[in-house]
């Protein structure tokens, strides 16, 4: 085992690009080391290591995995205490995200949703929790507001953000006092590439009372305070969504 490093350390998935990208570039603003994952943005994910290594040598590190991939979790988990000799937060931000309209849903489609979704981030907090208790660390998982409401033609989505949703307040009953886990449920943040029409989306933002998309930065902002300024805040999950959950 290396010599302790002495910022925190954060591993967070899916961290080439998109919100796990903003969330790390937040955490390491911060004054925490990042662990960034990725499985196809290795690319993304080394130039973002790049620049976090011009403002802070020796805080970054890209690890490269698919989470379908059972050995995965440990491998992620024993390279991070590998390099830096200790764990202080575990961000599980991967997703995988596409429809499943009943009648034509396969078994591959929900071993790949929930191998993001549920199944990596259960064995992440495992392997982790040692490393998370001996640093009295803490765990965030992005949930979604579609872990609790129906979002139509993704059934499976959403039963993978609901366990993983009950997942947060299982281990948050578990790990404590040690290690928080808690969770964040964004609403509409960044759409996804092939996703919906412009006036479905215009619809959706007429429908939420901040009137506007969140923003990564809206995301990553409660990520940091749940990790860092929450000490007595375990097993919630916090919607970042505008209020769009407050309209029926
Ligand atoms: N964007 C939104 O508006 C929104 C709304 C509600 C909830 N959320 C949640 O917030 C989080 C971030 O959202 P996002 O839109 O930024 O996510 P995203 O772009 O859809 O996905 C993030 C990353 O997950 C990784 N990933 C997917 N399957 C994987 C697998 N099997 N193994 C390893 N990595 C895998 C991909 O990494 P690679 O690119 O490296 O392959 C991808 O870049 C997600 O958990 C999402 O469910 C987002």
């Amino acid at each position: 085992m290396p010599p302790r490093h002495d910022r925190p350390v954060a591993l967070i998935t899916g961290a080439g690009k998109r919100v796990g990208a903003v969330i790390a570039r937040t955490l390491h603003a911060a004054g925490y080391s990042v662990v960034l994952h990725c499985r196809r943005s290795r690319d993304e994910a080394a130039a973002l290591a790049a620049e976090l290594e011009r403002a802070c040598a020796g805080s970054s590190l890209v690890l490269q995995a698919d989470l379908a991939d059972l050995q995965a979790p440990t491998m992620l988990v024993d390279a991070t205490l590998a390099h830096f000799g200790r764990l202080d937060a575990l961000v599980n931000n991967a997703s995988a995200f596409f429809p499943t309209p009943v009648g034509t849903v396969t078994v591959e489609q929900w071993n790949e949703l929930f191998a993001s979704n549920a199944q990596a981030p259960f064995f992440l907090a495992q392997a982790a929790t040692p490393a998370l208790r001996a640093a009295q660390g803490a765990i965030v998982n992005l949930v979604d507001i579609y872990a609790e409401r129906a979002l139509a033609n993704h059934p499976l989505y959403c039963m993978a953000k609901a366990a993983l949703a009950a997942m947060t307040r299982a281990l948050a009953l578990d790990l404590a006092p040690d290690v928080r886990v808690n969770g964040v449920a964004p609403g509409a943040v960044l759409w996804p590439s092939d996703g919906k029409p412009y006036d479905d989306q215009q619809a959706m933002l007429a429908r939420t009372p901040m009137q506007r998309a969140g923003s990564p930065e809206d995301v990553a902002g409660a990520v940091l305070w749940l990790l860092r300024d929450a000490p007595y805040v375990t097993g919630q999950i916090l919607n970042v969504d505008g209020g769009r959950t407050l309209a029926v």
